[in-house]
């Protein structure tokens, strides 16, 4: 069961547009983005930014024009992990753009500056690329399955092979400052012995982390990496607050079943989110100490969460919404199970005070 959060932090304005369009158009499931929060997000992050620091946009995070459109107005490039990628921010792409490409497959793309990341040591790079060797995380038990693990890499390699870039990216394991700053420190250990680097990308991963801590960790990577342009590429972390999903009760007994799909519409969300319930008075309603509500499908598994008040009345029809969704759960939207992919809206709405 997904961790109920206070959505205190998502603006009355967005909420009251979300809630209206919903009921106006009858929809049964929908998502709402804020541009407006997405970008002020964006533009606390490329407050960071200067020569030395870039950070650019992972395309699989929000792969939505909308947003890709945001990206390139203010940030210094995309990270792409296919070429199907590529040709979504093609039309955006400015000529002092990096593309880096990700995903340590090898494949070439047909445009101009490119980082492009090899798996190991051994990787055949395309031509007129920049090579980078794609850096594995570790921390406690876990290793990630992306890259050559820093213990096996020496300066030597580094030179032999031409490259000059180096990507870690910590994925989706829950990562604090601290960790993150010791992965750093070793990183920055063989790029001192490596005067061929001159790219470090230390990826996205940002979830959880305030912006003070992001400032910090930007002001960690300026001090340790003293000749290098240092790349991020945070995802999850500019959606913030700025995403939700609404849908409805269609049943009240035993469980609230929702319009909704954990399947079909949070698949792909990572971050805890948080359940609220808003009356619509249609029909009697049932009083509960602790709700649950369910999703649409048939799936053991499909469940969003619980809410628990003294004296929580439900009825069909009320509207539930979920928020702090990411643009990974809208990238991942499908139908499941006979329950519809949800809608989405896009929208402008002011910044909550
Ligand atoms: C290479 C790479 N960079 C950046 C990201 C973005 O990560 P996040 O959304 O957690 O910031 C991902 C996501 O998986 C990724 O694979």
């Amino acid at each position: 069961m997904k961790k109920m959060r206070n959505a205190s932090t998502m603006s009355n304005a967005f909420l009251s547009f979300s809630i209206k369009d919903f009921v106006l158009h009858s929809r049964t499931s929908c998502y709402y983005f804020n541009l407006s929060e997405i970008e002020k997000n964006i533009q606390a992050l490329m407050s960071m930014s200067d020569e030395r620091v870039k950070f650019i946009f992972p395309v699989k995070s929000f792969p939505h024009d909308e947003v890709l459109q945001l990206a390139a107005r203010h940030m210094n490039g995309f990270d792409v992990s296919n070429a199907m990628e590529l040709d979504l921010v093609k039309p955006h792409l400015k000529s002092h753009d990096i593309v880096w490409s990700s995903s340590p497959n090898v494949w070439t793309p047909a445009i101009g500056e490119v980082v492009m990341d090899g798996a190991h040591l051994k990787s055949e790079w395309p031509k007129n690329t920049s090579r980078a060797l794609r850096v594995s995380f570790s921390a406690g038990q876990f290793q990630s399955r992306f890259g050559t693990s820093l213990e096996q890499i020496t300066a030597d390699d580094l030179t032999r092979q031409g490259i000059t870039a180096l990507h870690f990216h910590h994925g989706e394991i829950p990562v604090n400052l601290p960790v993150m700053t010791q992965g750093l420190e070793r990183l920055a250990k063989l790029v001192d012995a490596c005067p061929q680097i001159q790219q470090v990308n230390l990826g996205g991963g940002f979830t959880g982390l305030t912006q003070a801590e992001v400032e910090s960790l930007v002001a960690s990577a300026r001090r340790l990496l003293p000749q290098q342009t240092v790349v991020f590429e945070p995802g999850r972390w500019l959606c913030g607050s700025a995403g939700l999903l609404i849908g409805s009760v269609t049943e009240t007994m035993p469980h609230a079943v929702t319009t909704l799909s954990r399947d079909g519409h949070l698949r792909w969300q990572r971050e805890p989110f948080t359940i609220s319930m808003h009356p619509m008075h249609l029909s009697e309603s049932q009083q509960y100490a602790t709700i649950k509500f369910v999703g649409a499908s048939c799936n053991e598994a499909d469940q969003l969460g619980e809410i628990s008040s003294r004296e929580i009345s439900v009825a069909k029809g009320d509207l539930v919404v979920v928020s702090n969704v990411t643009g990974y759960s809208l990238a991942w939207n499908h139908s499941f199970n006979g329950v519809p992919a949800a809608d989405a809206v896009f929208f402008r709405a002011p910044a909550p005070k």
